[in-house]
């Protein structure tokens, strides 16, 4: 290919991918674009685009064959050190130690950054949500394996790590490690190309992290695509999360409400906790709690119990943390005023405005019950309207809670959401048989849902029917892994799978417990 051809193709590449290749790299990557052409049976590289951009098999070809998926297990060890003694203690004090830990590990290659992390927090007892992400399917097909050569442990990781890999030997006398199924479990992997505007995403779960790993990978990009992604980077952050890039990274240009910490192992960037006046804010802390509190949101409160004292008893106990009010959300509070004023028209027996529903979640979500509940009472023909209406009033009055509940179910025969919160109220007020009662229809109605199955096992636990307790949340476990780590669970409203995974796992674990103990 001549000169202004290579030219083209290198454009069309950095276009899609973002690599960027300088003066001293043209040779060899004329090489390896002339070699896969050959292989492909082109013989022009205006065709060669042509065909990345139609066919997704020639596209994933040549990423696999243009990245340098170069990696090993605790890279920079320092920069783990760092987590370790910084990242994961704030962020302990300011959520609580029983949370998961959001982390995204950004062009994680084959995978060992990722699960480098895993394993850290596995020593730390820190729960831990982790997403690695990368442009090459060979390299996700890699991570998602997690068998890996002596190589994967260079630079002295094999002491650190050894416990969790089963050693496998191979002919001539080779061998491959294979990481635990559990660890493996705790990292889930997309392909994602970070130069692209596809995130954050929140509803792939590209956002609110505590943690970003960004290492190695901006080196390939040029200043423009650099530029374009920091800001991206920085929104998919939790307020108060970290972004760590390697120590021969280019920096990243700053934004007010990031600081940047420069180190003699790498630049790191913490997004400020508060965000009033954050003009990059993607959306309001009110819309997207940096780790809303699962109880908050939807499990009534217990009033014979204190907070503390309280054992756990759903995914919402097991994983809980406080919620700090946020700037911001008095602005919310007034849109969702805003929308009380507009609800005082005639009620409608039609499905009640989306709107107001989302303003009365909110007003739930902020606390603001009383707001939810005068948002929704013109509306409880509908089930959903209900729902908000009886979490809200379980905050401030379990009687009346169940009572309105009650009323509910008896409107809304079908409705599972609201059989649950009726068993999840009457459970906590220690009414056993008629929390079964209420369960047994939800189960009835929706076994697959999560949360069923976990309250079943909360209510069969409380009776002392451990093996039948045990079972559900198994079920409720299951029923989570099947999903990705970080789907919200219906019901829970707020709890991940991976959470909620957690907890039922923490569950079954206190039950064999139990069953071990007694005679
Ligand atoms: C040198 S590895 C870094 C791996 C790991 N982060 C580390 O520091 O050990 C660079 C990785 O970036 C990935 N990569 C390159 N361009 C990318 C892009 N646009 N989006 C996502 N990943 C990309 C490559 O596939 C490769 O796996």
């Amino acid at each position: 290919m001549n000169e202004s051809e290579r030219n083209r193709l290198l454009i069309a590449i950095q276009q899609r991918t973002g690599l960027f290749y300088r003066s001293d790299q043209l040779l060899s990557i004329e090489r390896t674009l002339t070699q896969l052409m050959r292989r492909l049976d082109l013989d022009n590289p205006d065709d060669f685009v042509s065909a990345i951009d139609e066919d997704p098999d020639v596209y994933n070809q040549l990423v696999n064959e243009i990245t340098i998926g170069e990696t090993y297990f605790f890279r920079e060890p320092k920069h783990f050190e760092f987590i370790r003694r910084q990242v994961i203690p704030g962020w302990r004090a300011r959520r609580g130690a029983s949370l998961p830990l959001r982390a995204w590990s950004a062009a994680c290659a084959s995978g060992e950054e990722a699960y480098s992390l895993a394993i850290l927090c596995d020593q730390m007892s820190q729960p831990v949500d982790l997403l690695g992400t990368d442009i090459s399917p060979h390299s996700i097909a890699q991570a998602r394996r997690a068998s890996y050569r002596e190589w994967s442990f260079r630079g002295g990781a094999m002491a650190m790590v050894q416990n969790h890999f089963t050693e496998i030997h191979l002919p001539h006398h080779q061998k491959r490690y294979e990481l635990s199924e559990r660890l493996r479990r705790r990292v889930h992997f997309q392909l994602r190309n970070l130069a692209s505007n596809t995130y954050p995403d929140r509803q792939a779960g590209i956002d609110n992290f505590d943690l970003i790993l960004c290492r190695n990978v901006l080196i390939y990009f040029d200043r423009g695509t650099i530029d374009a992604i920091a800001p991206r980077l920085y929104e998919s952050l939790a307020p108060g999360g970290w972004l760590i890039t390697a120590s021969g990274d280019p920096p990243l240009t700053p934004q007010a409400n990031v600081d940047t910490i420069t180190t003699e192992y790498g630049t790191f960037y913490q997004r400020h906790l508060a965000f009033a006046n954050d003009e990059t804010q993607p959306h309001s802390a009110f819309e997207s709690p940096p780790h809303p509190t699962p109880r908050d949101t939807h499990t009534p409160r217990d009033p014979h119990t204190s907070e503390d004292a309280r054992k756990p008893t759903s995914p919402a106990d097991a994983v809980r943390g406080s919620r700090a009010t946020l700037p911001g959300d008095a602005t919310q509070d007034q849109a969702a005023q805003d929308h009380v004023t507009q609800d005082h028209a005639p009620p409608s027996h039609t499905r009640p405005p989306s709107r107001t529903i989302t303003a009365a979640r909110e007003a739930l979500a902020s606390g603001n019950y009383d707001l939810a509940i005068r948002m929704t009472e013109g509306h409880l023909q509908h089930a959903d309207a209900c729902a908000i209406h009886v979490r809200s009033q379980a905050r401030i009055s379990t009687e009346a809670a169940i009572e309105s509940c009650a009323d509910a179910v008896a409107r809304h025969p079908l409705a599972t959401e609201l059989h649950y919160l009726h068993a999840s109220l009457l459970l906590d007020r220690n009414q056993l048989d008629e929390a079964l009662r209420a369960i047994g229809r939800a189960l009835f109605l929706d076994r697959s849902a999560v949360m069923v199955q976990f309250l079943s096992g909360s209510i069969q636990l409380r009776r002392g029917q451990w093996k039948i307790a045990y079972r559900h949340f198994e079920n409720a476990f299951k029923g989570c892994t099947q999903q990705d780590p970080h789907a919200l669970i219906p019901y829970s409203k707020r709890d991940t799978a991976a959470a909620t995974a957690a907890a039922a796992e923490s569950e079954m674990k206190k039950i064999c417990d139990l069953l071990a103990k007694s005679p």
